[in-house]
């Protein structure tokens, strides 16, 4: 029996469904003048406007009802003082912990664990004001001139979408490259215009065991050492960020080098650490420390704050609403700016590697949806594309559009335009539009009423799709550290009702395992018999291709 579907506030709230699933938002918003009032918070520079979801007063006492139930308070009090949340690993989950103030003491297994977060902040500040001030110097003398970060998952996706936000903030000339793909195209495309004498690399793995990233690592020190010949010149060019000491120093990378993490920080809550390198290098420690503060400031915002004022709380609950009650399979991450386009990638990882389960915390097997299907892109270049089937396709597809005011330069103009986008796209989404005003329109355009007949149909828009609306005042680095935080904390609110453990990801192991039995048959030049046919005829497929082109080469 799944205590969840059990529990007296999911049932209360399945009757409420049941009065409110066919309510039109347009209404909502026609009876209540006060309704933006009572579903937005303001807080620091953001507005989070909840007001455009199909929700009553009552749904959100009763959503709050169920969060109680579940015990998030004493879950949210677990994560941040370092219980073992992580049950299937003993871990922590203790990424609140890199967004601690200097002088605060965090006590985990014996030991103040902010003094071995700051100790390796300073070190990392020490190269980021080396690199910046160009004393960094490679093995020829010259000063280093472009980083490479080799990480895949959260030891990529986090530092290279902040590198990318805040580019604005840049402190220093250097240039930055990530590389995560094992399809050589990518490593030769960032390596055709780079100078070993002046390229830092940065080897980013909390495992060090990682295929993809460790055959990557490999390739660049052969591209090193075929130009540079000797070995002992790798310790200016090679650093490494991991909680794996030995794997590092098996590399051939010394532990001088090495900027160390803890098992208590998951992949995908790891760009607050060393994994920031890359951030810092980029940014500096005085940018990383106020994305930092952004998030302690979201910490404690989640960890203080009364669920129904509650952003993440409120975010996790809306999203069960959909996902659980409604049936909304999908959710749909649109930022209104240029410098959050890996947004929705990132937040893929956080939602979907934490939430995509099916058994809950003790193993039992779940009978109702889990983390949905996160999705998006620019919101604008969105418009032009799949936009179609979020205001008129067959399904529902909540969405959550982002935006900050200010432009980073001076173009209002443009800005303006983005802008006026933003918010027009969330009010036609809410709104829609009848099949009244829709005739209004088409007569006031003087169509004949035959034609108006026939076009009717494909000009209405039902309306009553979803949205959250996100404003921040700029894009900077503090209400970037919110942004992210917030998410975080969303997916941590869904975990805690879904009853699953939110910070294990065993389901990426299968594939993984399998791609190296796959990888020693075309070591061997033949399948093993354990395969079914269709994989069995691709390994032969691309043995087959693989062999003819190498021929070819070779003779
Ligand atoms: O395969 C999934 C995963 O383990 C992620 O959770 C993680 O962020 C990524 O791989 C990279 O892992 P590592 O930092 O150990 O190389």
């Amino acid at each position: 029996m799944n205590t969840l579907t059990q529990s007296a506030s999911w049932k209360s709230l399945w009757q409420h469904y049941s009065q409110i699933k066919n309510a039109h938002m347009k209404d909502m918003f026609k009876f209540d003048k006060a309704r933006h009032q009572r579903f937005s918070i303001n807080f620091e520079d953001m507005l989070f406007d909840f007001s455009k979801n199909r929700i009553s007063k009552e749904t959100l006492a009763r959503l709050v009802d169920l969060a109680i139930e579940a015990n998030l308070k004493s879950q949210i009090e677990a994560m941040f003082r370092g219980k073992n949340i992580n049950t299937t690993e003993q871990r922590a989950a203790l990424h609140g912990a890199l967004r601690l103030n200097s002088s605060d003491v965090l006590m985990y297994r014996g030991q103040d664990i902010n003094r071995d977060v700051q100790a390796e902040l300073n070190r990392i500040e020490q190269l980021s004001e080396q690199l910046h001030a160009g004393e960094k110097l490679g093995f020829t003398g010259r000063p280093i001139t472009d980083v490479v970060n080799i990480g895949i998952g959260g030891s990529d996706l986090g530092p290279k979408f902040v590198v990318s936000a805040l580019k604005q903030y840049r402190q220093s000339n250097l240039n930055f490259h990530f590389i995560s793909n094992v399809d050589p195209s990518q490593f030769n495309d960032v390596m055709e215009a780079l100078n070993p004498a002046t390229t830092l690399f940065i080897i980013a793995s909390k495992s060090f065991t990682t295929q993809e990233t460790m055959t990557n690592a490999q390739a660049a020190k052969e591209w090193f050492l075929a130009f540079v010949k000797q070995k002992r010149f790798m310790k200016k060019h090679f650093v490494a960020v991991s909680t794996n000491r030995e794997e590092v120093i098996h590399f051939g990378i010394s532990p001088i080098n090495m900027f160390s993490f803890w098992d208590w920080v998951g992949g995908r809550y790891s760009l607050w650490s060393s994994i920031g390198l890359s951030i810092v290098l980029a940014i500096g420690m005085k940018n990383f420390n106020a994305l930092r503060q952004g998030a302690k400031v979201m910490d404690d915002h989640f960890r203080y704050t009364p669920f129904a004022q509650n952003i993440p709380v409120i975010m996790g609950l809306l999203g069960v609403w959909y996902n659980n009650f409604f049936g909304f399979k999908t959710h749909a991450i649109l930022p209104y700016n240029h410098r959050l386009d890996l947004l929705p990638q990132y937040l893929q990882q956080l939602e979907m590697e934490s939430n995509g389960k099916s058994v809950t915390k003790t193993g039992g097997k779940i009978g109702y949806s889990t983390g949905p299907i996160l999705w998006g892109s620019q919101g604008i270049n969105g418009q032009h594309a799949f936009f179609q089937l979020l205001h008129q396709g067959s399904q529902t597809i909540p969405a959550d559009f982002i935006a900050c005011v200010l432009p980073e330069s001076r173009q209002f103009e443009q800005q303006e335009v983005m802008l006026s986008n933003f918010v027009a796209q969330t009010e036609a989404l809410m709104k829609g539009r009848s099949k009244e005003e829709t005739i209004r329109l088409l007569r006031t355009k003087g169509l004949k009423e035959e034609d108006i007949s026939a076009k009717l149909p494909h000009m209405i828009f039902d309306g009553n799709k979803p949205t959250n609306s996100i404003l921040f005042r700029e894009l900077t680095p503090r209400n970037l550290g919110m942004l992210i935080a917030m998410y975080e904390h969303k997916t941590f609110v869904q975990g805690v009702i879904w009853n699953i453990n939110s910070f294990d990801q065993f389901g990426v192991e299968l594939g993984k395992s399998l791609a190296k039995d796959v990888l020693s048959n075309f070591k061997m030049q033949k399948p093993s018999n354990l395969h079914d046919s269709s994989t069995t005829a691709l390994i032969e497929s691309c043995m087959h291709y693989l062999r003819s082109e190498n021929n070819a080469q070779s003779g």
